[in-house]
């Protein structure tokens, strides 16, 4: 009677029941290792904490922030892009700051659909991608991302009148929960698929510095064309450990993100400065940390994969982002089934892909948010559970 009609639209959330079940674990005795939730465990930079610290100390720091984000802030992401991917931006129209990129991926549907305008989604894919539109009153199209293409949409086989209707795509690589990766040709046929059928890309950028073995993930917008059909969007929260923090940026098209600006000017008033300050040092500082940050996981990956093919497990080594997808054995049929025993059983926390859509059934997210000698125990464990 209380809660809203749209609220029907959301499904529970995975980490609630997941919490739930590691509460149960820890009572039966359990000794968790959570490898679940896809929170950083290392810390910030020093040099941004020191940052932060001075100015939280500065009185003028306090007051309202402005949606826009500081100058100083926008102009850190303008160099950052430059730098790193020889992207133009200009910071006037084509930064705009935000309160984490979950702040982007939910309001930029209230600043771009109406009522029953059609959203591409990746199937499996982060969840606020299903629940941003269908919060805006739009409807959501599940795009299959499969083992066979490379986790890529398959552009020419989405149906003619789907193409047609949709007005938003959102994609996300390196992606949550795949770990797969795009290449520069895909981005160039996604710029040529969205001009075609006048949909807006939104590429989600996230863990765009979380590679390995030296490969570089390619922006969206590094291609010719990319600016005039969407937008990217960014956070520090994975890049330099301050997903607390709640900060992130979107970048690209002028026009969807004056849409999304005014939404975000009626609603909050940004980030508090210190932080956007602190951000803005991370942005242009040493690279070092970066690139040590990225090395971590790239080593936990390295763990977690050797640990489990000991048990004869094989499961490919991903090339980015902070997970590793992993398709089931076949005699575990259900990936919830399968997450919720091995929790119960070894204290082990894993996601169930179908929490990710239903091409997610058959295969678990394992998040490598814990040092390496508690991998490599996770991987003991789930090799044992297996066996
Ligand atoms: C793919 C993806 N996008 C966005 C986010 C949200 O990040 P932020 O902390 O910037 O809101 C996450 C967080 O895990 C994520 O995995």
């Amino acid at each position: 009677m209380i809660k809203a009609d749209r609220l029907d639209t959301l499904q529970p959330g995975i980490f609630s029941l997941i919490n739930e079940k590691k509460k149960q674990a820890l009572n039966a005795g359990k000794n968790i290792i959570d490898l679940s939730i896809g929170s950083p465990d290392m810390a910030p930079p020093s040099h941004v904490k020191e940052i932060l610290l001075q100015a939280a100390q500065d009185d003028k720091n306090y007051g309202y922030a402005l949606t826009e984000g500081l100058e100083v802030f926008k102009n850190a992401v303008v160099n950052w892009y430059e730098k790193n991917y020889r992207v133009k931006l200009d910071p006037a129209t084509e930064v705009l700051s935000l309160m984490g990129s979950q702040d982007g991926l939910t309001h930029l549907h209230w600043a771009l659909l109406n009522p029953g305008d059609l959203v591409l989604i990746p199937d499996p894919g982060y969840p606020i991608y299903q629940a941003g539109p269908l919060l805006a009153g739009g409807k959501i199209y599940p795009l299959p991302l499969l083992e066979e293409n490379d986790y890529l949409p398959d552009l020419d086989n989405i149906p003619v009148e789907i193409c047609e209707k949709a007005k938003v795509m959102i994609l996300n690589y390196p992606s949550n929960p795949l770990a797969a990766t795009a290449t520069k040709e895909f981005f160039e046929d996604l710029v040529a698929f969205a001009k075609k059928h006048q949909i807006i890309i939104v590429h989600d950028f996230a863990y765009s510095e979380l590679s390995y073995d030296g490969f570089k993930n390619p922006s969206f917008l590094e291609v010719p064309g990319a600016k005039e059909v969407g937008v990217e969007i960014h956070s520090v929260s994975k890049t330099f450990n301050l997903a607390g923090c709640r900060l992130g940026f979107i970048v690209g098209n002028a026009e969807v993100i004056d849409a999304l600006r005014l939404v975000k000017s009626n609603i909050d008033y940004g980030t508090f400065s210190p932080i956007q300050i602190a951000a803005a040092s991370a942005l242009t500082g040493p690279e070092e940390c970066v690139k040590e940050n990225a090395l971590n996981y790239q080593h936990r990956r390295d763990v977690l994969i050797e640990e489990l093919a000991k048990y004869g497990w094989q499961v490919p080594k991903p090339k980015a982002s902070m997970f590793v997808w992993a398709k089931l054995p076949e005699k575990f049929p259900s990936s919830e089934d399968f997450a919720f025993k091995l929790l119960a059983q070894t204290g082990v926390a894993v996601v169930p892909g179908i929490a990710f859509g239903t091409h997610g059934e058959g295969y678990v997210r394992i998040g490598l948010v814990q040092d390496k000698e508690k991998i490599r125990e996770a991987g003991k464990r789930i090799g044992e559970f297996i066996s």
